[in-house]
């Protein structure tokens, strides 16, 4: 039997209509995965990452240990450096996931008496890593620099000798928008603070990212525009060796097989010369022009990303749109609160190298009937 306090939380997310199920794969037109450049289900880069494999004598399903141990198979170090000299980056350490990379950096880097200043729409991973953390940490209004130096300002006066991170996206997962990262950077070198940025939905769609290597940290994933599995944190080389050992998340886990290493591999391969970066953005323009033809900008969050979310009020609402956007072959998910603020769900439609502009026209007339109605 579940505790009663446990079964109550449940009840409780059923009578908010916030009730999480896991779905099917269905055949539905995709505005929904994270896979923007159609990587995900690429036969060339599936077929390039089984023959490095049988080529490379690499006949192992999985990697046997944690890295420390016996995990550590070769093509980490060939795919590390592969990221490194795709992100100009001095080194380079893959974890396991975005999810993982957040919590192993955010855990372990930031010491007690330091502060963490965040955005407050960062990433669950990244709240979660923060309060994993002995430094305290404290929310900016989102995307707002002012009140990001006002922190500084305060933080400065209150301790010289601590550390100061702060931490944010270059594009943020519900909303798609981008922070003023010049801005941003200025500010943090006027500060002398910190600055780790999460690339997550940036890198593949905006080429290696949108900042570069003068940055404390960054932080890349590889399960949404590279279509595959893992994350890697960029940094200095002295950052990577205290990861290497102090990082609880990377040490305490199985290291990734060869097979998601290979994949990785094939898949930066895939983005030097790929034309669906062009045709994603092709997609993000047409969307863009779309939107304010239909009077729908007022709806949508600004965003020149692959995100765009349009806000609808009401767990119920923005449900009852999702299901209505369903039965006309359409995929969007609704994001409820308490993923997002209360008043602030919405869809969030994901655009991809491969949606037609017929299929954008459409849906996006489908959400202008309901929105306008
Ligand atoms: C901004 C951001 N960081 C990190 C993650 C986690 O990445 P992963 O899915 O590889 O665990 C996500 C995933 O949704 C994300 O949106």
């Amino acid at each position: 039997m579940l505790p009663k306090k446990l079964h109550k939380k449940l009840e409780n997310r059923k009578t908010s209509n916030s009730f999480r199920q896991l779905g099917e794969p269905n055949n539905l037109i995709d505005f929904s995965s994270n896979d923007y450049l159609g990587f995900s289900k690429s036969e060339s880069i599936f077929k390039r990452t089984h023959d490095y494999l049988i080529d490379n004598n690499s006949i192992q399903n999985g990697s046997t240990g944690s890295r420390l141990l016996s995990g550590n198979n070769t093509l980490y170090s060939s795919v590390e450096t592969q990221i490194c000299n795709y992100h100009q980056s001095e080194a380079a350490l893959v974890f396991n996931s975005g999810y993982n990379a957040n919590l192993g950096l955010l855990s372990c880097v930031p010491q007690r008496g330091d502060l963490i200043i965040y955005d407050e729409l960062c990433h669950a991973s990244i709240r979660d890593g923060i309060q994993m953390s002995n430094a305290k940490g404290y929310k900016f209004k989102h995307n707002d620099l002012e009140d990001l130096a006002s922190h500084l300002e305060r933080s400065r006066e209150l301790s010289s000798e601590n550390d100061i991170y702060v931490i944010t996206e270059s594009v943020f997962s519900m909303d798609g928008d981008t922070p003023d990262l010049n801005r941003l950077i200025q500010l943090s070198e006027s500060y002398n603070v910190h600055l780790i940025i999460d690339e997550a939905h940036a890198i593949g769609v905006f080429g290696q990212g949108l900042v570069s290597g003068s940055i404390f940290a960054r932080v890349i994933t590889f399960g949404k525009a590279l279509g595959c599995h893992g994350a890697a944190i960029l940094g200095s080389k002295d950052l990577i060796d205290y990861l290497i050992n102090f990082s609880r998340p990377f040490i305490y886990t199985t290291a990734l097989s060869p097979h998601e290493l290979a994949t990785i591999k094939s898949a930066y391969e895939a983005l030097e010369n790929s034309k669906n970066v062009e045709e994603l953005h092709q997609n993000i323009l047409f969307f863009n022009k779309e939107i304010e033809r239909l009077k729908l900008s007022d709806a949508f969050i600004k965003s020149t990303s692959a995100i765009h979310g349009c806000i609808i009020s009401g767990n119920d609402k923005v449900k009852q749109l999702s299901l209505q956007l369903k039965d006309k072959g359409f995929d969007v998910k609704p994001i409820l609160s308490p993923t997002v603020p209360k008043e602030k769900e919405r869809l969030r439609l994901c655009l991809h190298s491969y949606n037609s502009q017929e299929e954008i026209s459409e849906v996006l007339s489908l959400i202008a009937t309901f929105v306008n109605s």
